[in-house]
């Protein structure tokens, strides 16, 4: 067992660096069995710091040390040390330039952080600290640098050499080797340098922008894979022109460029100039690709883009900030993607993320604050509560402001802070300053961890035509955090008439300016507000288009939800509705014997739904989506997963066979004969008419069957290939189940894209996806332990989605993934990390679930030589 705890590092201990470096020039050698890297830095005292004489330290990582120079002089072996992984220089200059020489193996690094290889590429991952596995450097966001880059390499093997910035020299070598040579104007920090060597093809471009520039846009793949980038292409042009118009923000170098690589720790890496991006999120076409991954590759390319201005033309002082460029750059893509497709299916997706995965990473062991206080393991912050909820934050600063003061607030941020590293108090301060408005108290939302509870009540004055509403607000306590001070919410409502339509919202007695919706602004843990003129008792539509990240509570009848969902004019709130009905209808049946009969009233709800042909068909297909299983056990107080597991395929099942010839005429009147669309309204056709095969093949109706195994075989694209795929493999049909599963395979072997889905389609089945079938797929000559898209399409799914499997009261799930994590702990720590967060939430489920939990990390905590990723999880897990 591991003897020395990781240390925990604190915000309040932050000091500006002893040392800022100006200039970096790196030379790499590459080689088949290492790569030598020669970096001089031009370093001087940063006259902020408190203590002049302190020495000079550089972070290092797995590092063999070669030789260091100071001012090209030799630096004796006395005269610096290794300390821990980092480089002492006890004695330097005011000014000075230090040459360093190390020796590094990217062929053996598993962990994917450093220098790299990828499929016989190189390629570079530095953030968070990644840097310090390429070289001895002060590996902090607030040291900024201009980086100078030559790449030396076999020409044969690597005839792309790529770097941030504008390619500047290249030339011939001895050996048949080559060099490039590029430099970046723009200083940053470390995080952001990248580079890539290998055998690739480009697919090129130009944007032309705002200012009249001409932009080199290219996009650098594997030659398999040349026909895959033309929607990546596409939605960067796209987020390039969006970025213009609505922030104001042109691009900035001549060139930018993306590289597609297989083995990634993560989605994708905004490195300046030079975006390096996992292939599943950047390869696509409609044969190989389903709508979902479409629409995720638009906004992840957007999402790296935008950050161009969020985060690496202003960054992050410390990784304390890193919501600063995460929560901002996902609220833009977030923005960018509804004003691309459907704006309200967008903040379904949005709110739904945040109400099963988000809400429950807050009430557990790992919260933490937008702006955590402390970390052992930065790798561990990049979570939902950094990206989602601090996306939320600056939603609801946009809210509050209004678009326009919001903007305002947005250039001064970019004006005042670019070329800096700074703090998400100054992106607060600056919207302050831009607005007028006293954002203070809404600081909070960045310093207290949990989600605030609203707990709404009524009353209706008939004599006086008065309803008053009760708004009480409270913040769970959370690891380190108790009694919380109330925050500022932005609370939207709607009161609805008996016809269905918005009443007016009269706060005082004659009240003129009565708008059919608004944000009322919570400040303390208790409001009334009064509604005036009203001549009939309303029914309440709250917290409209997700205001806030908060729970409400209130108690809506049946009757009542049944309405919203058919009447709100908030089209969010109508869909919130229906759910809350299904929430309501399966947890009543939730341990009842087999014959609790489902409410008539939500067949009904789902009938119509099915046959209005008038409504939003990009909403229905949303709003036919039975609230999942996750959902369900983040709302249970002590989740009973397989009685809720129950409840829920019994409304599916008895869905599926009341209304199985409405399933069947949805399936048929959204047959999609024409060419392939990517347009909301043929994404909301494929999706309906994909739902539709799914529940019918949940009761195993043989004529769906057959409309399956047509619909595999004929499709002429991934959507509905997979739509048919994944309704057979959930089916109880085991031989067409085999059959498809096998035909699918052997025609799409050759494309890891594709057989990641494979995997993952029978990881998450409870049908196929049984313990002993996914230890097999572990087996399965595809899978490969080093590629974490693999480990997550087949581990990650099962535990992450299959939860009726996983949560087996024999606790075998459990001690699956244990074994899983205690095997990639020594390959790949922020993998392995990632992987522990099923169980982090034992003390959430019932007592047959739980301690089978709790064991499991145990074992995990035992295991020699544990990573401080997998560390500090599991005990904070356990403590
Ligand atoms: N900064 C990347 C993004 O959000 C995510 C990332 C973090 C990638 C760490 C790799 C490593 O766009
Ligand atoms: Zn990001």
């Amino acid at each position: 067992m591991r003897t020395n705890q990781p240390r925990t590092i604190y915000l309040s201990e932050y000091q500006v660096p002893a040392f800022l470096v100006d200039h970096v020039d790196l030379r790499f050698e590459l080689f088949e069995d290492g790569a030598r890297v020669h970096s001089t830095l031009t370093i001087r005292r940063n006259p902020e710091f408190p203590d002049q004489g302190e020495a000079l330290v550089l972070d290092g990582d797995s590092l063999v040390l070669e030789s260091v120079r100071m001012n090209g002089e030799a630096v004796p072996e006395n005269g610096y040390q290794l300390k821990g992984e980092q480089l002492l220089v006890p004695e330097v200059p005011d000014h000075f330039e230090l040459t360093v020489v190390t020796w590094i193996e990217p062929q053996n690094n598993t962990r994917l952080e450093g220098l790299y290889k990828s499929s016989g590429m190189f390629c570079t991952q530095c953030e968070a600290e990644g840097f310090r596995c390429i070289t001895f450097f002060p590996d902090r966001p607030d040291v900024m640098a201009r980086f100078r880059t030559r790449i030396e390499a076999d020409r044969a093997a690597y005839p792309v050499l790529l770097s941030n910035g504008n390619d500047v020299d290249r030339g011939e070598l001895v050996d048949g080797r080559h060099f490039v040579t590029w430099e970046d104007p723009f200083p940053k920090p470390c995080y952001l340098f990248a580079l890539v060597a290998g055998d690739l093809v480009e697919k090129r471009d130009t944007f032309h922008t705002c200012s009249g520039r001409d932009i080199d846009l290219r996009i650098y793949v594997e030659s398999r894979n040349a026909q895959k980038c033309d929607h990546a292409m596409d939605s960067l042009k796209r987020s390039m022109r969006w970025d213009e118009e609505v922030y104001g923000r042109e691009y900035d170098l001549d060139i930018f460029m993306i590289v597609a690589v297989d083995d990634f720790n993560m989605g994708a890496m905004e490195n300046k100039g030079l975006n390096i991006f996992n292939s599943s999120c950047v390869l696509a076409s409609p044969d190989t690709a389903t709508d979902a991954a479409f629409q995720r590759i638009e906004a992840i390319v957007a999402h790296e883009y935008f950050h161009n201005w969020s985060g690496n033309r202003v960054t992050c002082r410390d990784w304390f900030q890193l919501s600063l460029k995460e929560g901002f750059t996902v609220f833009r893509d977030a923005e960018f993607s509804a004003d691309m497709g459907s704006p309200t299916v967008k903040r379904i997706e949005d709110a739904t993320l945040m109400r099963t995965a988000q809400f429950a990473e807050d009430a557990g062991p790992m919260a933490h604050p937008v702006r955590p206080a402390s970390y052992m393991e930065i790798s561990n912050f990049y979570t939902l509560t950094i990206y989602e909820k601090g996306a939320e934050v600056v939603r609801m600063i946009h809210t509050l402001l209004g678009p326009e003061l919001f903007r305002k607030g947005s250039d001064l941020y970019f004006e005042r802070h670019d070329g800096q590293a700074v703090t998400t108090d100054d992106f607060v301060r600056a919207m302050e300053d831009a607005s007028g408005r006293d954002l203070g108290q809404f600081r909070r939302w960045y310093e207290q961890a949990g989600t605030p509870v609203l707990d709404v009540s009524d009353e209706y004055d008939a004599d006086q035509g008065v309803y008053r509403l009760k708004v009480q607000q409270r913040i769970p306590d959370t690891p380190g955090q108790t009694d919380k001070q109330p925050q500022h919410i932005p609370f939207a409502l709607g009161l609805l008439g008996a016809d269905g339509a918005d009443l007016p919202l009269a706060l005082a007695d004659g009240d003129t300016d009565v708008p059919a919706s608004r944000v009322l602004e919570l400040t303390e843990a208790e409001h009334t507000f009064e509604f005036h003129g009203l001549a009939e008792r309303p029914v309440p539509s709250l917290l409209r288009g997700f205001s806030a990240p908060v729970r409400v509570h209130y108690p809506w009848t049946r009757d009542q939800l049944m309405f919203l969902a058919s009447h709100d004019s908030d089209g969010f709130n109508r869909w919130d509705a229906g759910q809350r009905l299904a929430v309501d209808v399966i947890q009543a049946l939730e341990g009842q014997a087999d014959d609790g009969e489902v409410d008539a009233r939500l067949i009904d709800a789902y009938r119509r739904l099915l046959n209005d042909a008038t409504l939003d068909q990009a909403l229905v297909a949303k709003m036919l989506n039975l609230p999942s299983l996750a959902y369900l056990i983040e709302l249970a107080k002590e989740a009973d997963v397989q009685a809720l597991h129950r409840a829920r395929e019994k409304v599916l099942t008895t869905l599926a066979g009341t209304l199985r010839e409405d399933l069947l005429a949805c399936y048929h009147r959204n047959d999609d004969s024409d060419d392939y669309q990517l347009t909301p309204e043929a994404i909301a056709r494929r999706s309906l008419r994909n739902t539709a095969l799914a529940w019918l093949l949940r009761i195993d109706d043989a004529e769906a069957c057959d409309l399956a195994r047509v619909q595999f075989d004929r499709a002429s694209n991934m959507t509905d290939q997979m739509g048919a795929l994944r309704a057979l493999v959930n089916s109880g049909f085991a031989a067409e189940r085999g059959e498809v599963l096998d035909g699918f395979y052997q025609r799409w072997q050759d494309d890891p894209q594709v057989v990641e889905q494979w995997f993952s389609v029978q990881a998450a089945s409870t049908e196929a996806g049984h313990l002993g079938k996914i230890r097999a797929l572990l087996t399965h000559p595809a899978f490969e332990w080093t590629n974490p898209n693999k480990v997550r399409s087949v581990i990650g799914a099962f535990a992450g989605q299959n939860l009726s499997e996983f949560h087996q009261d024999d606790a075998s799930g459990y001690r699956f993934l244990a074994e899983q994590v205690r095997r990639l702990d020594d390959l790949n720590p922020q993998i392995a990390a990632r992987l522990v967060a099923p169980l982090t939430r034992w003390r959430k489920f019932a007592p047959v679930y739980r301690e089978g939990m709790k064991t499991a990390l145990e074992m995990i905590r035992d295991k020699d030589g544990l990573s401080r990723d997998v560390y500090e999880v599991v005990h904070k897990s356990l403590a």
